[in-house]
């Protein structure tokens, strides 16, 4: 096994861009680009891998095995990320009927080019994946592996995801960022400024990813809005798409439909309805996910409906 050492390409930092300085209210909008540190191992990806990475090294595990869903973006990442760093991957996948739909599906077969096994299994069996049963289950079928949850959330996550925010980011008032399970959230949250506010734009209905923000922050300087979710997980309908096109059109940026196209909606809607404090510098981060436009505009294809332009 290699000695761990991360390639130059997932050590830039990243930049930050400014998009504009809104007519109303003195706003300014600027962007953290995290997207632009890695193709696959993106934004957050790169941030929760880094330490459990090290971790796994340290342990001697040449095994790293996890779980996701169809056009996961952690599962892309881990696949990604081990191919650089000589690990084996493992992929859990929800959904028995995609085995026979690797071909089709373009997360899948990047994981699968990588060299991740997967290993397909039923929705019901899925939501048992954190029992201990099923853990030494997955033990005798793949031996000794290193254990990265679903979305790659755990403590050495935030402490990576800490890391997103810097001596620039100090300056900003307000910190805007996607939101799935919440781990990002909790290293952003840990690492801001007394000053700053962190808002969260959830990805899915509610905002239950309080408590984990919780579990490793005392800070409370937060919030966290489920309001720009589009009805649920992965659910987009045609003014996203239309306002992730416009976006890209505008700025250049492209935003992806399941994150960050959300958490921009809701940041330009805010200012609309000029939530932040007059004269506010306010922060977006652009966390990635970009792997999981491909599927999305497959769907949107076969409804015959606009898709997002890359
Ligand atoms: C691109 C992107 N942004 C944001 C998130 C949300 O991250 P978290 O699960 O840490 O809240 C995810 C999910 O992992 C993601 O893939």
């Amino acid at each position: 096994m290699s000695v761990f050492k991360f390639p130059k390409i997932l050590a830039t930092n990243p930049q930050i861009e400014f998009i504009s300085n809104v007519n109303f209210n003195g706003y300014s909008l600027s962007v953290l680009r995290e997207d632009t540190i890695h193709p696959k191992v993106s934004g957050n990806k790169y941030r929760k891998l880094k330490y459990n990475l090290i971790e796994a090294r340290k342990l001697e595990q040449d095994t790293l095995l996890t779980f996701g869903g169809a056009y996961s973006n952690h599962i892309a990442a881990v696949a990604s990320a081990g191919k650089m760093h000589g690990f084996k991957t493992v992929g859990i996948i929800r959904g028995e009927e995609l085995s026979e739909k690797i071909n089709e599906n373009p997360t899948l077969t990047f994981a699968k080019s990588c060299g991740m096994e997967l290993h397909f299994i039923s929705r019901t069996t899925y939501k048992m994946k954190d029992s201990l049963e099923f853990k030494a289950t997955l033990k005798s079928d793949f031996g000794d592996f290193y254990l990265l949850p679903e979305g790659g959330t755990n403590q050495l996550a935030v402490k990576g995801c800490e890391e997103i925010l810097s001596e620039a980011t100090k300056r900003y008032d307000y910190i805007c960022v996607p939101v799935g399970t919440g781990g990002t959230m909790a290293g952003i949250v840990e690492g801001a400024q007394p000053h700053q506010s962190v808002i969260g734009y959830s990805a899915l209905k509610g905002t239950f990813q309080k408590e984990l923000v919780q579990k490793f922050s005392e800070k409370q300087n937060y919030s966290i809005t489920d309001s720009y979710c589009f009805g649920g997980y992965a659910k987009i309908d045609s003014s996203l798409v239309r306002f992730i096109n416009e976006f890209n059109d505008q700025t250049g940026m492209i935003l992806d439909p399941v994150y960050t196209g959300k958490m921009m909606y809701g940041i330009v809607a805010m200012m609309k309805n000029k939530y932040f404090e007059k004269n506010s510098h306010i922060l977006a981060i652009h966390t990635g996910g970009l792997q999981g436009i491909e599927g999305m505009n497959q769907y949107l294809k076969k409804k015959n409906a606009p898709q997002i332009n890359l």
